[in-house]
């Protein structure tokens, strides 16, 4: 992490802590990454090689399209390239799974997914931010994942020093935002960015610093923010990998280029929805719908277990909504291809041709 920054890349925060914070006078700010799990791998011998690439590259054509809203779809060449130094990463003779934390090979995937990062969502540096004692904090969820709603703008503070918290867990680099605005950002990065585990929290520096005495430790931002989110062991697999995610996306043309792609497949299923002469309906309010997460219903609500049956047969999963809400969900992150949206469109039609 750069000093001179004003952000920091920090590791293992739960996502309900920041409200805690008060401002402080430093004009700086901080971002946080943390956890996940390893799953434990086997390793056969290297006769069998060859094999194993043929087996890897039928599991590539056996993949289905994922529309779960999370944990969710990875970019198949992220995947790739994990597994292709997953056994010796950059020479260092080992996996990231096994490296120190606080050895140079980890630092410098820690660093270089920060300054990704910072590069996709054009973070600022510094920018001055007059706090009074009477500050309060907004917090708005910026996607909300199980009804698909969106923010298309972001709300302003009433009181002209509040401080705007945004959850985006579930929008997170899908398209560019204006960090400036926020005091707090955090997301976990399940949905977008990476595996479960990690979770990324961007926070002005003024705001760190004001925990209460009660705070844990492992609470307090401070410590994370000092101890550049290697306080204790972070979930090194998982921010190596969305490192990996950060990297690609910068590769496609960063979050303005992406933003595109998400729209176009909203659009194409949106519109599939609006065309069905009612045989499929979206609750949303046009103006407010998510581009990450589809809901929507079927007029004969009976066939939404045929619905969804079917499509997992066609190699489309997780497609139901929400267990309090009912009917269908289409979660279309980053990593959910065109081609998915597509499929899902053409399954949608023959199912109404079906069953109209
Ligand atoms: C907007 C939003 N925030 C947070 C989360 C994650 O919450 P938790 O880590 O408590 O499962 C989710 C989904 O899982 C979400 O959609």
């Amino acid at each position: 992490m750069a000093t001179t920054s004003n952000t920091h890349l920090l590791l293992k925060i739960p996502l309900s802590h920041h409200h805690n914070h008060q401002p402080h006078r430093h004009n700086r700010r901080h971002l946080l990454l943390p956890t996940t799990p390893h799953k434990p791998i086997s390793i056969t011998c290297s006769a069998t090689q060859l094999q194993d690439r043929a087996a890897a590259a039928s599991s590539i054509t056996d993949r289905v399209f994922n529309f779960a809203a999370g944990p969710a779809v990875l970019p198949e060449n992220v995947l790739l390239k994990a597994q292709s130094e997953l056994l010796n990463w950059h020479g260092s003779g080992m996996s990231v799974m096994e490296m120190s934390h606080r050895g140079k090979e980890f630092t410098s995937i820690i660093e270089k997914a920060e300054a990704d990062l910072r590069a996709l969502l054009t973070i600022p540096d510094d920018y001055a931010v007059n706090q009074d004692p009477h500050a309060r904090y907004l917090h708005i969820c910026a996607n909300e994942t199980i009804y698909g709603v969106e923010f298309k703008d972001y709300p302003v503070p009433k009181n002209k020093d509040g401080i705007l918290v945004a959850d985006m867990s579930s929008n997170f680099c899908s398209k560019p935002v204006d960090v400036s605005k926020f005091g707090v950002v955090y997301a976990g990065a399940q949905k977008n960015v990476g595996p479960s585990g990690v979770t990324i929290v961007i926070i002005r520096k003024d705001l760190i610093g004001k925990a209460q005495d009660i705070t844990p430790v492992m609470l307090d931002y401070k410590i994370h923010a000092e101890n550049k989110s290697l306080y204790n062991t972070p979930p090194c697999f998982g921010i190596y990998m969305c490192g990996l995610v950060f990297e690609d996306l910068l590769d496609q043309g960063g979050l303005v280029e992406v933003e595109k792609k998400n729209q176009a497949k909203a659009k194409i299923l949106y519109d599939a929805i609006d065309e069905s002469n009612g045989f499929y309906r979206c609750p949303v309010e046009k103006s407010v719908r998510s581009l990450m997460n589809v809901p929507f219903t079927l007029e004969k609500s009976e066939l939404e277990a045929e619905f969804i049956k079917e499509a997992a047969k066609e190699k489309m999963v997780a497609l139901k909504g929400h267990r309090s809400v009912g009917g269908m969900r289409a979660s279309i992150y980053n990593a959910m291809p065109l081609a998915g949206v597509e499929k899902l469109v053409a399954f949608m039609k023959d199912f109404q041709v079906r069953h109209a």
